[in-house]
């Protein structure tokens, strides 16, 4: 497929619950697109990880599994949105998650994004994967990654050469702290609860687009592509 440097995209939102595959269609999109992924589970982990206040403030909830509050989520989302790279568009991977983070992301959009950006005044492509809640456990349960380059592996579907090791750099893979089963089911919880109805916002609005997550990720990835491309 031909690679896209110079269209403007817009603003593409992948929802879907823990394990659709939400972080893997993202650097997809990233890659074919040129637009970056915005995945508000990476920039949180990489906050606790450094210790900064949000970091500090997020650790236990994100350990519980639990959301992290709108109110620290939303200008951390605001501030990665103000820069340059965003301005063809950007990819955003788990988020919103509230009903109130998309009524936020909305009113950001029209106030500080459209116009200001490069011509990119498109409404959000909003895409959400539907995935069996069985096969949901088989892939949160059996991922791995590369604390080094962050290189993602299953080992029931997709595993690495050599087990337990990453193919790029040979790092020994790690198990994600909140992919432990107890948190796994909260997370799954708090997606029927609280993010739900984010699919409801989108859907009364007529932007809802649905993809069979089920699916091997280069059909996922076609379908993706498709969307996006009878959009922009
Ligand atoms: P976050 O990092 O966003 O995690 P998540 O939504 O739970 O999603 P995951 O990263 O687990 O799954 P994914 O859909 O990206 O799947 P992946 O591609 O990795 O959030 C973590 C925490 O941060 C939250 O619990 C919360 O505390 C906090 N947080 C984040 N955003 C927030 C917000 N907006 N508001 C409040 N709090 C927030 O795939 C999973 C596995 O399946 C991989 O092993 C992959 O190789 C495999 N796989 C993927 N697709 C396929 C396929 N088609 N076939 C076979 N295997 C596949």
């Amino acid at each position: 497929m031909a690679q896209e440097t110079s269209r403007s995209i817009g603003p593409v939102i992948l929802l879907g619950p823990p394990g659709a595959g939400k972080g893997t269609q993202a650097k997809r999109i990233e890659q074919h697109y040129h637009i970056p992924q915005i995945s508000t589970g990476d920039i949180l982990r990489q906050n606790v990880k450094t210790g900064t206040k949000l970091g500090r403030a997020a650790k236990a909830v994100m350990e519980r599994g639990q959301l992290v509050p709108d109110e620290l989520v939303c200008p951390m989302v605001a501030e990665r949105l103000r820069d340059v790279d965003c301005e063809r568009g950007f990819i955003l991977d788990g988020f919103p998650r509230t009903a109130a983070q998309a009524g936020w992301l909305d009113a950001f959009l029209e106030n500080e994004f459209f116009d200001k950006s490069n011509g990119c005044n498109r409404l959000p492509i909003v895409i959400r994967l539907d995935v069996d809640y069985n096969e949901l456990l088989r892939r949160l349960t059996g991922r791995r990654s590369c604390p080094t380059c962050g290189r993602t592996y299953n080992v029931h579907l997709q595993p690495p050469k050599v087990d337990e090791l990453c193919d790029v750099d040979g790092t020994k893979l790690i198990v994600r702290e909140d992919d432990r089963e107890e948190v796994i089911r909260e997370r799954l919880n708090e997606f029927d609860q609280q993010t739900r109805p984010v699919a409801d916002y989108y859907q009364a609005k007529g932007r809802l687009m649905t993809v069979n997550g089920d699916l091997p990720m280069d059909q996922v990835t076609a379908q993706i592509f498709c969307i996006i491309d009878n959009q922009v």
